[in-house]
């Protein structure tokens, strides 16, 4: 069975504070979604990497994709949800993609997935029936907060992990898993769960983080020229 990339793109970046959606924020030189892009081309196991736009994206064509070919594909048909982006991704691929074939949902707001990482979550598929996520063991000590921000609860953090991005499925597996989940799912494990399943936790590290807020950006900079120097 293959592999294939699906990217998630149709947010709006809200909590970026900016007009233009954070994927399509500049990160030295290039938008921050040909990164993620292009790292997860690295792996030469990537098959096709299929970008979800919503449908009234005018960022996209905006952006030189010209080098690219056929191994980029890209649908306009995000949602409201990432949950119901990923799902209509899914379908939108049923047509040429094998219900075992591998998808690796992948943030486009994630521009620094480490090479060594991604390698190691498509090594983990050969000996996985269910399949993974990459993931961070907590470092910090945790507090869940009552209504007037006060500590109620330390909570412990051993076996604690941040789910990050890829996160890698079997296609009809995953596709099933989210038509039975809510909408309001933040990652597709969670799903994946649901049905009674238990992905595999691959470790990767805070590199791979997630571009949010204004000053994520500027780590993010730092990072690339650390991994690609
Ligand atoms: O907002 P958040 O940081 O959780 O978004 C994670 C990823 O999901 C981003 O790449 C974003 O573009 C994508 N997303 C989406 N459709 C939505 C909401 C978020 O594709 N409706």
């Amino acid at each position: 069975s293959r592999f294939h990339a699906l990217v998630p793109a149709a947010g709006s970046g809200s909590r970026m504070g900016s007009a233009r959606p954070k994927q399509y924020l500049e990160l030295n030189g290039r938008p921050v979604i040909a990164h993620a892009l292009a790292a997860l081309a690295r792996d030469s196991r990537v098959d096709r990497l299929v970008v979800v736009l919503s449908p009234g994206d005018e960022w996209w064509e905006t952006c030189d994709w010209s080098s690219w070919g056929e191994r980029l594909q890209v649908l306009r048909c995000g949602g409201a949800t990432r949950a119901e982006t990923v799902l209509n991704g899914l379908e939108a691929i049923a047509g040429w993609c094998g219900a075992d074939d591998w998808v690796l949902v992948h943030d486009a707001a994630r521009p620094c997935l480490p090479a060594g990482a991604l390698g190691r979550l498509i090594d983990s598929a050969a000996h996985d029936p269910v399949g993974g996520l990459l993931a961070v063991p907590v470092a910090d000590t945790l507090k869940r907060a009552d209504s007037e921000s006060r500590v109620a609860a330390t909570v412990p953090r051993a076996g604690l992990w941040q789910a990050q991005t890829p996160q890698m499925f079997r296609h009809a597996q995953l596709r099933d898993a989210l038509r039975q989940a809510g909408a309001d799912m933040t990652d597709e494990a969670s799903a994946i769960e649901q049905l009674g399943l238990r992905p595999r936790l691959v470790e990767c590290d805070s590199r791979n983080l997630k571009v949010t807020y204004p000053q994520d950006l500027r780590l993010a900079s730092l990072i690339l020229e650390h991994l690609n120097g």
